[in-house]
């Protein structure tokens, strides 16, 4: 049974047999001012590289800050020239990195260091706490666009634990301001050691990324990957495939047609479709290359049509077409292995979810490219693997999640992170 698959594993096999010890493990840590979407993009790389099967821990120093000091420290705290807050401030840094580090040693893969980290000598400190143990690669996020600016710090204001006990929201945003203007005192760019820039990437006009001393394969993916992510708010729209003749007979796989159910839910999708997205004109329309879900979507129409391989239905090997007893009757250990790990097992010649979680990584870094409404119309195994990732659900849980047929469901992203809605249609 294959405990890991694909490009993820051979590249991480590669990068263990050429690189020194400390290159198997990395700390991504963040660079920035207040309110510039340092937490959205530690939080949304962190959800990435898990679902991708990497061993990643969001580590947020603003939480270690707030245990060991509260959360009632006014902008003072933050002064560049309060040397006890300076000190406080670093105590609590080098504390969450020992935990980070203590952690790696235990087996964590990549930590994602969440904090300001604005000064060379805070930087300094967290590189030399690092030799020897992982390697460093700094995320600095500059944005410049002051109505961006303006919506992070509102957000913050309303989301912060920090300002939860202020109910006056005005000497919040003052306080908060205050802060900033500190913050903005000490700042130092990074121009030290390995980097990645995103400089403006959340407005509408494309920003600019830079990059400095990046190799490896996984520092090449996140690379990738940030390269590809914006916040424009945007539905996705997630359905399987109407009822299809397999469907009615319990068998799995194959390339069957809808049944007369599947039709009428081909019928009702697309008018549900045409409302939602009626002056969406830029929308598309994907679907695997299977033809129940190309039926599923024939009535949808005004919208360009993608087919990916890669929606295609996960593959059953030598199980294909056959009905869950049969399986347990004809080949009782196949049967068996999958109820015990369904999220490793690979049907003989075929896949596991491991594999198919894989083969969706160019899926999802296209989803999170498009600035325009996507219906991905596909099949039970792929539609749990992509609701995973913009749920973050852990992978163990993959091959369990509930995907009902006939159900839309409409997933948001946008500024306040991702939201779902479901339709039931039938
Ligand atoms: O039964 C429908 C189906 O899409 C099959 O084609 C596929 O093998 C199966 O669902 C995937 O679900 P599970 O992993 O629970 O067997």
């Amino acid at each position: 049974m294959p405990s890991a698959a694909g490009a993820g594993a051979a590249g991480a096999v590669a990068d263990r047999l050429l690189g020194p010890k400390e290159r198997r493990r990395l700390a991504i840590v963040l660079v920035g001012l207040p309110a510039r979407g340092k937490t959205f993009t530690a939080a949304k790389l962190t959800r990435y590289l898990r679902w991708l099967g990497h061993d990643t821990k969001h580590f947020n120093v603003g939480k270690y800050r707030r245990l060991k000091h509260g959360c009632t420290q006014n902008a003072d705290f933050f002064r560049s020239d309060n040397q006890e807050g300076i000190d406080a401030r670093n105590e609590v840094a080098a504390l969450a990195m020992d935990d980070m580090l203590s952690w790696m040693d235990e087996g964590g893969q990549v930590g994602v260091f969440d904090a300001t980290n604005s000064t060379k000598l805070r930087r300094k400190m967290l590189l030399t706490m690092a030799e020897g143990k992982c390697q460093v690669i700094f995320l600095e996020t500059i944005c410049k666009d002051p109505a961006v600016i303006d919506q992070n710090i509102r957000l913050k204001i309303r989301k912060s634990p920090d300002y939860a006990d202020q109910p006056d929201y005005e000497a919040a945003l003052a306080d908060f301001k205050a802060r900033l203007v500190h913050y903005s005192k000490a700042y130092e760019p990074v121009d030290e050691g390995s980097y990645i820039k995103m400089i403006d990437m959340v407005s509408e006009q494309d920003g600019q990324m830079q990059v400095n001393n990046i190799s490896g394969y996984l520092p090449g993916r996140i690379v990738f990957f940030l390269v590809n992510t914006h916040l424009t708010p945007r539905p996705i729209l997630l359905t399987r495939h109407g009822e299809s003749m397999f469907n009615l007979n319990g068998r799995i796989g194959g390339d069957p047609e809808l049944s007369a159910t599947g039709d009428i839910y081909a019928t009702k999708l697309a008018s549900f479709v045409h409302k939602r997205l009626k002056s969406q004109h830029s929308a598309s329309i994907w679907t695997s290359t299977l033809r129940r879900t190309i039926l599923t979507a024939t009535h949808i129409t005004g919208f360009p049509k993608v087919q990916w391989r890669a929606l295609d239905e996960i593959d059953a090997g030598i199980c294909d077409g056959m009905t869950y007893e049969e399986i347990k009757e004809t080949m009782p250990d196949e049967y068996q292995s999958r109820k015990l790990d369904k999220l490793r097992y690979r049907y003989p010649r075929g896949e596991s979810y491991l594999d198919v979680i894989q083969r969706l990584e160019p899926v999802i870094v296209e989803l999170e490219r498009q600035r325009s409404p996507v219906v991905v119309v596909a099949h039970q195994a792929i539609l749990r693997s992509l609701y995973a990732y913009f749920t973050d659900k852990p992978l163990d849980e993959i091959p369990h999640i509930e995907m009902p047929l006939h159900t839309i469901i409409e997933i948001q992203m946008g500024v306040a992170g991702v939201q779902e809605k479901r339709y039931k249609l039938l």
